[in-house]
């Protein structure tokens, strides 16, 4: 105590007087905050990913301004690459990592390498299981609860003025464009959205469910041979993603569809571009994917691993909410 009160008492005597006073040369300061500084490697699944991109420069910009040194990588969609990527980082001796897994079905594997090298490891935006997790007590994983997006796409349809029977004939017709289904979120948007309509006692049609691979090209070329091969059929059109949505808009207009007139169509993420649809009345909905607060989130817990922190099995998933964006509070996200 007596010694702490000392070092603050000398503290202020430094800062009034300047560093100079205290002996303490520009070149030792440079040394001391360099013995300091952390190293984080962030290793992202691909650059070439719309969300991922948003949430890549959030993150990035949190760690550099808290004063970390940071490398982001790119796995170019490649699980050897990225397991490669991740071994170079454990080999640099870097103190943190960050990681968003190219494929869930590896992430034992590179659970099991960074227990090995004990390093503090935060998982983000593709959720293993917990048993996967359990393992490693200085891991921790930082996303969003999947149903629960699925969920909120689900009620944007049912909140529409025909409850998403547009033509009347007591069924809701829908296709479903999917994102990579390796992927949880792919798994239970594509289930939730439609559990939603049948909880509340619809009945559902399926006419097509393609996998997108959360990309804007492939959303657009499946909605178009949908829309030729069902035309008036389709009332809904849901996608796991915005960014396949706003490909699937594109072929909705080509097909002289108006969405809100005479069909439905819902994201999830509300990327700049699918909320600037949705306030032009050209989207039913989306839902938040909040990528900033994960991404703070996500630093949060790294920086309390370095603390010292640890998670308990079955306590190792920190979950963000989800928020539905409508025409009337989309606004709020703008
Ligand atoms: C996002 C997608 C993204 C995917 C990448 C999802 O949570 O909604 O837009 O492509 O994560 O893993």
């Amino acid at each position: 105590m007596k010694m702490k009160k000392m070092l603050a008492i000398l503290l202020a005597f430094c800062m009034l007087f300047g560093m100079a006073a205290c002996g303490n040369s520009g070149e030792s300061e440079g040394e001391g905050e360099t013995a300091e500084t952390k190293t984080v490697g962030v290793c992202i699944y691909k650059f070439d990913d719309a969300f991922m991109t948003t949430y890549r420069n959030a993150l990035e910009a949190i760690l550099k301004e808290k004063g970390y040194e940071v490398t982001v990588v790119d796995g170019n969609n490649d699980q050897a690459k990225q397991t490669e990527q991740i071994n170079t980082f454990i080999t640099q001796g870097v103190d943190a990592l960050i990681i968003n897994p190219v494929m869930t079905s590896a992430a034992a594997q590179m659970i099991a390498t960074v227990k090995e090298a004990d390093i503090p490891t935060v998982l983000i935006n593709r959720e293993p299981t917990a048993d996967e997790m359990a393992v490693f007590e200085k891991l921790v994983y930082v996303g969003c609860d999947a149903a629960q997006s699925g969920t909120y796409q689900g009620e944007l349809i049912l909140e529409t003025a025909n409850q998403g029977d547009i033509n009347g004939d007591g069924k809701i017709s829908y296709i479903m464009i999917q994102g990579d289904p390796e992927n949880i979120d792919a798994k239970l948007r594509t289930e939730y959205s439609v559990k939603a309509l049948t909880d509340a006692g619809k009945t559902v049609e399926e006419l097509d469910l393609q996998r997108g691979d959360w990309d804007r090209n492939k959303g657009q070329e499946i909605a178009a041979n949908d829309l030729a091969k069902f035309g008036d059929q389709i009332e809904v059109v849901f996608c796991n993603n915005d960014d396949m949505a706003v490909g699937a808009l594109q072929s909705i207009k080509a097909a002289g569809r108006v969405v809100g007139e005479d069909i439905y169509l819902v994201g999830v993420d509300a990327l700049a571009a699918a909320l600037d649809c949705v306030a032009a009345g050209e989207m039913t909905g989306t839902v938040l994917n909040d990528a900033e607060g994960q991404a703070a989130k996500a630093v949060e817990c790294m920086e309390g691993l370095l603390a010292g922190d640890t998670y308990a099995a079955g306590e190792q998933s920190v979950y963000v909410d989800y928020v539905k964006v409508t025409p009337e509070n989309v606004g709020d996200f703008m």
